[in-house]
């Protein structure tokens, strides 16, 4: 028997046999706007599934603790069990998005150094940004495991920076989750794909990414192909 255990915008969770084990299976659902759009794009849920795998299993072999334990078919994976911390981690390299937007800047301005920001998983509240303050003073997460969480968002950009290089992408921005497995550790969670990332052909600056989507510039999913050809031939 297996049960749904939780659902979001683009995944469903189920139940395995084994009580710490979790089946993640990526759907077609495309959402943009706070989810406002919400859209079936085909075989999204399938190429997302597939790059989510390749990367976690990168990020595994390569020092980053993650959930992810193996793929099982095209749009299903298993994951360890986590309980979710209800923060986003999000690392810029190039200003994009809500960063662009809150400082003025130009779009893909270059940044000094990484940027780490926390946003607040609260649908009602739409995720409003938090300062480490902020999430202490809230009782979110510790000091000490918010540095943690800062930690393991710098070596993800670091590892996945290189990795895109090699595949003539660039890196922009991405969304982290993370949570806290059975022995109290926090590992890498929920997913990597071009829905959580900004990726660029360092060619043409083309978006290989959901801003097609967001921006409605056009089919989104020849990006995400291009991206997943890419990593199975770099990986
Ligand atoms: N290893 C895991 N263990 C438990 N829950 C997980 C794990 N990985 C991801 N999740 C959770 O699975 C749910 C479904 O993912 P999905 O991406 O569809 O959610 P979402 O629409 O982004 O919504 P949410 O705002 O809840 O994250 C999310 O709540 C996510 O935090
Ligand atoms: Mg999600």
């Amino acid at each position: 028997m297996t049960t749904l255990v939780t659902s979001g915008k683009t995944k469903e969770l189920y139940t395995t046999e084994n009580d710490d084990v979790l089946r993640a299976h990526y759907t077609d659902h495309t959402t943009a706007g706070d989810g406002l759009r919400n859209e079936l794009i085909d075989n999204k849920g399938a190429v997302n599934n597939q790059i989510s795998s390749l990367i976690f299993g990168y990020l595994n072999q390569n020092g980053v603790a993650t959930h992810f334990i193996e793929q099982v078919s095209e749009t299903d994976q298993l994951n360890k069990k986590v309980e979710m911390i209800p923060l986003e981690v999000v690392v810029r390299n190039f200003a994009a998005g809500h960063f662009q937007k809150r400082f003025g800047t130009d779009y893909l301005q270059t940044l000094k150094q990484p940027v780490v920001e926390f946003f607040y998983k609260d649908n009602d509240l739409h995720d409003p940004i938090v300062t480490k303050s902020d999430a202490v003073g809230l009782d979110l997460l510790s000091a000490e495991k918010l540095e943690q969480l800062e930690a393991a968002g710098l070596k993800v950009n670091q590892v996945l920076t290189d990795l895109f290089n090699k595949m003539n992408v660039t890196l922009v921005d991405f969304k982290l989750e993370f949570g806290i497995n059975a022995d109290g550790e926090i590992i890498l969670a929920d997913e990597i794909s071009p829905d959580s990332c900004r990726l660029l052909d360092k060619d043409t600056n083309e978006s290989l990414d959901k801003d097609v989507f967001r921006k409605q510039t056009g089919d989104m999913m020849p990006g995400y192909l291009e991206i997943l050809h890419r990593l199975q031939k770099a990986i």
